[in-house]
Formats: C-alpha cells, structure tokens, sequence
C-alpha cells in the first residue's frame, strides 16, 4: 500500500473508514437528527463558530459556489485576490453568477496583504464581497492577515467569503472573532475524513443577503436552514460519509484542537528543515507566509518534478504531487494535513532524498534531509 501524501485527500484513520460500514438510517428519523446534531457540535468546534454550517453533498468546489451563489447576484463587484490556480476557481465562480470580478493581482508564490486590500477597497465602490483563498494549494501560500483584512472588508460593508479548503483543522482560523461570513471546507483534507462533503459555515448577515437573493435549488441556503431546523438536510445526504465524518470530528475532540494545530506546524517545521538542509527550495518567497499544511519545492535545475513525483511512487511508494497549471513540472508538493505525524514525514523525506539521488541530484546529501526532520520532530 501507497503512502499517501498529496495535498488532500489525506489518510483517514481505520477507525473513520470503518465507521462507514455501519447500517443505514432513515434521514428523516431521529436517529439521523442525533447524528446531524452531534456533527453540528464538532463541526463548530473545529471552526470556532456559532454560526450554522451548511452540510453539502459535494467537493470542496461545491461550497466554494455555494458560498458565492446565495448572495452574488449579477453585476455585482466582488474583489478576489489572485494568487494562485484555486483564486482563479473563485473569480471564475463569481463570474458564472454574473458577478464582476475585481482583481487584486499577486505573484504566485507571494501573499494578499492588508494594504492591498485597503488599496482595492479605495478603486472599487459597492464591493458585494471579497474571497479570500486562506491557503492557496497550488503555490503552498497561507494568507496570515486574515483577521486583518476581514477588518478592512467590513470597514466598507462588505461580505468576507474565505475558501479555507486545505487549511481548516489544521491551521488557526477562528470564523467568529475574525468576522467571517462564510467560511468553506472539504472533508478530505485537515478534518481526515473521505472526501465527498463541504461544509459552509454563515453568519447572519450572510443569511439576510442570500434570503435576498434566493438562488438556486440544490445548493439554496434558505432550504438547508429549512431542514436544519427540523435536524435534516433538503435532499438525500450520504449517510456513510456522516458516520465517517462524526468519527473524525470525535478524534479531533480526542486530540484538542489546539494541539492538532501545533502538530502540523511541527510536521511542517520539520519538512521545512529537510528541504533546506537538502539546498532545494521552497516556492513561497516570503518565509512567514509558507503553508503549514501543504509544502510546495521548486524542483532542482535539470530535474522534472513529474520524474521526481514518480520516482517516489515507483521506487518508494510515497505519493506526492507535482504542480498544477502552469506550475506543472516545476515544483512539487507534500500534504502535511489531517493524521500526519513524525511517521509520515520521515518515510517522506527518505523517499524525496533518495529519489532525488537516484536522478542524479546530491547523492551525498541522502541522510541529510533525515537528521535536520529528526531534530524538529523530537524536540520538545
Ligand atoms: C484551496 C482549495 N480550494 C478548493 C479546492 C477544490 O476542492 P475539491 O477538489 O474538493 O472540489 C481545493 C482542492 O484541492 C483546494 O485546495
């Protein structure tokens, strides 16, 4: 069996895979509200809400255009800060709605800051919204000015609509103290379970102005809240993935979340090391704003990532990934997300060191990567 290591979908652990297997209930019954409840409850905690989260059927990309479908209506401007292939996903969203996409154009491998964000706020009059990419996979960038930048939107009456896709779980985001609307994510990635659900969390105000715009059948907001009260969704959920899911929101309850925070940091502390004790790169140009969840390397001169990416699979059963859209071929990039541990990290490295000897990259440094992750891993 693979090791695998992609940004997303991370290993479940046995006992959330296993948790699926359990008979099917009616999804209009109470049993099924219990179970609905008891998700509600963790998925709070996980986001640090007390706002409703909307259950969603779907990927990730599925609450991305939920959250931008209920309350963008046509010709109105929306700012998205662009930074990497899964902003360019939101602009393209919000201009199947009809919206108008004000951009904010960064370099990829580079962060939104606040004062772009202020500076956008000043060329745009009546923003309906700005999506924010917390993480932006692709480049393995982490927006750290979230609070901040919500601050600003507000500032100027506008929605914070965040993609918190690959970072949520995993990485701080507190939705309520930093004000924002709607908060997306996936199962797949920082919570660990399979992949097949979104959800969507949605402050009041975000629910008064999608009331407003009433979009929609499958993915309307007002028909989820309908349902929600009487502890069920509108349409046919799928109940394994619930099971799964309450299995690892129990599991991050178990671990604390302050505490599964901390460990991937340290995991992604400790590939850091590796990588630069290895002389490679990472893409991130601005040390403080390199994901802790997901660690994007250029790959070495003369060496295609998409080689390297299968020279691990084939020689050391390590899955990682190699770059998306025009990032393809020239880096490549770890998941450091959902039950990664020293474990993870050790075999990982091993299988990047010595695929990369083995096309002809540094074999004197095989070990090298090993000893700088060690002395992060085991430190206290
Ligand atoms: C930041 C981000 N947004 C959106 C998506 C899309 O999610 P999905 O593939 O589950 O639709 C991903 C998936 O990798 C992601 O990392």
């Amino acid at each position: 069996m693979s090791l695998l290591m992609i940004p997303g979908p991370t290993t479940p652990a046995q006992r959330v895979m296993l948790a699926m297997s359990r008979p099917l209930i009616n999804h209009r019954g109470p049993e099924f509200k219990l179970l609905l409840e008891e998700i509600q409850t963790g998925l709070k905690y996980v986001f640090q809400t007390e706002n409703p989260i909307v259950i969603l059927t779907s990927s990730g990309t599925g609450g991305m255009e939920f959250a931008v479908s209920n309350v963008i209506n046509k010709s109105d401007t929306v700012i998205v800060p662009t930074m990497g292939f899964f902003c360019d996903r939101f602009a393209e969203i919000v201009e199947a709605c009809g919206g108008r996409v004000s951009r904010i154009q960064i370099e990829w491998g580079s962060s939104v800051k606040p004062d772009m964000v202020e500076e956008a706020f000043a060329r745009e009059r009546n923003v309906k919204a700005i999506l924010i990419i917390h993480n932006e996979t692709s480049t393995g960038v982490l927006v750290r000015d979230l609070a901040e930048i919500s601050r600003i939107a507000h500032d100027h009456d506008a929605l914070v609509i965040v993609d918190a896709i690959s970072s949520l779980g995993g990485v701080e985001l507190l939705t309520d103290k930093w004000s924002i609307d709607a908060c997306v994510t996936g199962s797949q990635k920082c919570i660990a379970a399979p992949p097949g659900l979104a959800f969507v969390s949605v402050s009041e105000r975000f629910i008064e102005e999608a009331k407003r715009v009433n979009r929609g059948v499958y993915f309307n907001l007002k028909a989820y809240l309908e349902y929600m009260e009487r502890g069920q969704t509108p349409y046919t959920p799928s109940i394994p993935l619930l099971y799964a899911l309450s299995e690892a929101l129990k599991m991050i309850r178990e671990e604390g979340l302050e505490a599964r925070i901390a460990r991937h940091r340290k995991c992604a502390k400790a590939f850091y090391r590796a990588i630069e004790a290895l002389d490679l790169e990472p893409y991130p140009f601005e040390y403080e704003y390199r994901s802790k969840t997901v660690i994007a390397v250029k790959t070495p001169k003369n060496i295609d990532s998409e080689e390297l990416v299968k020279t691990m699979r084939l020689k050391h059963s390590v899955v990682v990934s190699g770059g998306q859209g025009k990032l393809r071929g020239s880096i490549f990039r770890i998941g450091c997300m959902g039950n990664v541990s020293a474990y993870e990290v050790l075999a990982t490295v091993n299988a990047l060191e010595s695929s990369l000897a083995y096309l002809g990259y540094g074999v004197e440094k095989v070990g090298v990567g090993l000893a700088e992750a060690g002395k992060v891993l085991w430190s206290s």
